[in-house]
């Protein structure tokens, strides 16, 4: 059994940024399961399957194989035997991926790729259930969140740096709507497993995050 770092929290709060410096201080792999989730959406739009289209996606899981790899320590996600990375971060796939999630097929699709990779290695994973559902025994479970203001700032500030055309309050309304999505959806909502540590980063800094986050780890 490898050792677990659990690291669950909405849209925005931070997580793969503060899960891969974790991983890296403490030689542990990163696993972003939100990448999986989106590598699916992918496989989706491509196929120009709509997000209401329940019964379409859950036959489009049976055809879509989803691996992960790493290059040079930075997880690589494998869609059907093509490198798909560089399409995972639009609005687009994100918004794909958060209303495909909530089907049944979809988690189940992953479920058993992320349970093996965690059995295997030491790992920090992020997501939305993994202290809840994927990985209830882990050696550490974080909440990590922040006000929808500072995860909105923080995005418009990413994007803007990327040269991406972006309206603040466009990604505040984008990201309440994910909240809802991800924490009401009946399967594997989000929500703080009850022996998490609730980390709220707004007013915190990343290495303050990291730091607090490896001062719990062994
Ligand atoms: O963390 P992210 O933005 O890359 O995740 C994209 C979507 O995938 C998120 O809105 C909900 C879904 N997701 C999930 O349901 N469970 C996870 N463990 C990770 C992501």
């Amino acid at each position: 059994m490898g050792y677990n770092v659990a690291i669950d929290g909405p849209a925005g709060a931070g997580k793969s940024t503060i899960a891969k410096l974790v991983a890296k201080k403490k030689g542990y792999i990163y696993v972003d399961t939100g990448a999986m989730y989106r590598a699916l959406a992918v496989y989706f739009l491509e196929k120009g399957i709509k997000a209401s289209e329940t019964a379409k996606i859950t036959e489009a899981c049976k055809d879509a194989e989803v691996k992960l790899s790493y290059k040079n320590g930075i997880q690589q996600v494998i869609l059907n035997g093509k490198n798909i990375t560089d399409r995972l971060r639009s609005e687009e796939v994100g918004n794909m991926a958060s209303a495909t999630s909530a089907i049944p097929e979809v988690r189940k699709a992953l479920l058993f790729l992320q349970k093996n990779l965690a059995e295997k290695e030491d790992v920090v994973m992020d997501g939305r259930d993994i202290g809840t559902a994927i990985l209830p025994n882990a050696d550490v479970k974080i909440y990590l969140t922040a006000s929808v203001d500072t995860r909105a700032k923080r995005r418009y500030k990413e994007l803007k740096e990327k040269q991406i055309s972006c309206e603040l309050e466009k990604i505040k309304q984008d990201i309440a709507k994910r909240d809802e999505q991800d924490m009401n959806r009946k399967i594997a909502p989000l929500r703080q497993a009850e022996d998490a540590v609730l980390i709220d980063s707004s007013d915190m800094t990343i290495e303050e995050v990291v730091e607090k986050i490896c001062s719990l780890c062994k």
